[in-house]
């Protein structure tokens, strides 16, 4: 695919939109030595009183490091979220376009395409929870823009074969969005290597689950530079906070402990699994490559408003497709995690 191919496949208007220039996009790390007089700022120095730089450079240089990709591949946005509204927005033109997704799926795929008038084509995973990709190609239209696939998958937990995977980025002439919104927990390999051979590969990871940053709101996206650059021309002119760049920075310094805590995590979920696995009313435990598990229970409704009554709040997830009677669990910490082997101890007796 050709520079040509990938603004052949953006929204006309959107290639010919002229974005707002802010006053910071020319001097952002002059800051420190000119005078400052372009922004309507308050000029009295606390760690907020300017803007932030519009395009997060420091921040991306850190990030391009360790994720060993170009500064001009990286995109910054306000959570994955963000980052998913912002690239239907490139790519799908309203009421014309659609993207694909393979229920059941992460929810804001088609949250974030129904509020931009696009349509979502469904393709169900196997029984299995595994990818269709035959199925995925019979159902691909002239005007699919983009495959949303979330690896591994939220709300069933597992992951999805790399050759399918890349089958279909192969086999498909719009964008393919590979979500590793949990990478710390994948033992797998990420697909962040492959975007310099695939250009209509998008990957998509965030700060808010392995990093523990959930509540500074940062995603990352990773693509080829006339992605990134489509994106940048439709970005809100400060779209990260100076907050959340500090933040950001500060954890990146600390990947050893965001390590240690992925290691205990995952030692918890292989506790958690085993001591819940004579649990009666469980039926069947999912294999999971995340920091969550999903389990088929006797009945969803009951049993979630069970866990509720003892204080756990988890995640009824029975009226995904495919997944009826299904919860969703989050591992937590070890007391928390011995609060629910004693709550399903108690509940299996009702
Ligand atoms: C697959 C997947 N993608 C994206 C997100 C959203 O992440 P963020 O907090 O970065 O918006 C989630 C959150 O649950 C998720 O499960």
């Amino acid at each position: 695919m050709t520079k040509k191919d990938i603004f052949s496949l953006a929204r006309k208007e959107i290639l010919k939109l002229i974005p707002y220039k802010s006053a910071r996009d020319d001097f952002s790390s002059d800051q420190k030595k000119m005078i400052m007089m372009d922004a309507n700022e308050n000029p009295f120095e606390n760690d907020l009183n300017r803007y932030p730089d519009p395009m997060q450079n420091k921040l991306k240089k850190r990030i391009a490091e360790s994720k060993k990709v170009n500064l001009d591949e990286i995109y910054l946005g306000n959570g994955s979220d963000d980052i998913i509204n912002q690239l239907i927005i490139a790519f799908c033109r309203p009421n014309i376009d659609s993207i694909l997704i393979c229920p059941p799926t992460f929810g804001m795929y088609e949250v974030h395409a129904n509020l931009n008038l696009i349509k979502s084509l469904k393709v169900p995973l196997s029984l299995q929870f595994n990818l269709e990709e035959e199925s995925i190609f019979s159902s691909i239209q002239k005007n699919t823009k983009i495959i949303f696939i979330p690896n591994p998958n939220n709300p069933t937990g597992n992951s999805f074969s790399d050759l399918k995977i890349q089958k279909i980025i192969d086999n498909f002439s719009g964008i393919v969005a590979i979500d590793e919104a949990y990478s710390e927990f994948y033992e797998g390999d990420s697909f962040v290597p492959l975007i310099s051979k695939y250009k209509n590969l998008v990957v998509i990871q965030t700060f808010s689950k392995g990093q523990g940053l959930a509540g500074a709101r940062l995603g990352m996206c990773f693509a080829n530079k006339y992605i990134i650059e489509i994106l940048n021309k439709i970005k809100a002119p400060y779209n990260i906070n100076s907050l959340t760049v500090d933040a950001a920075l500060k954890k990146l310094d600390k990947q050893d402990i965001v390590y240690q805590q992925v290691r205990e995590i995952i030692e918890e979920k292989n506790r958690l699994l085993n001591e819940i696995k004579n649990v009666k009313f469980i039926k069947k435990i999912y294999k999971s490559d995340a920091n969550f598990f999903m389990i088929k229970v006797d009945n969803g409704d009951k049993r979630y408003q069970q866990l509720l009554n003892l204080g756990i709040v988890v995640r009824n997830t029975s009226k995904y497709h495919n997944c009826k009677n299904t919860l969703r669990i989050t591992v937590g910490k070890k007391d928390e995690n011995n609060a629910l082997i004693s709550a399903f101890s108690k509940m299996d007796l009702k």
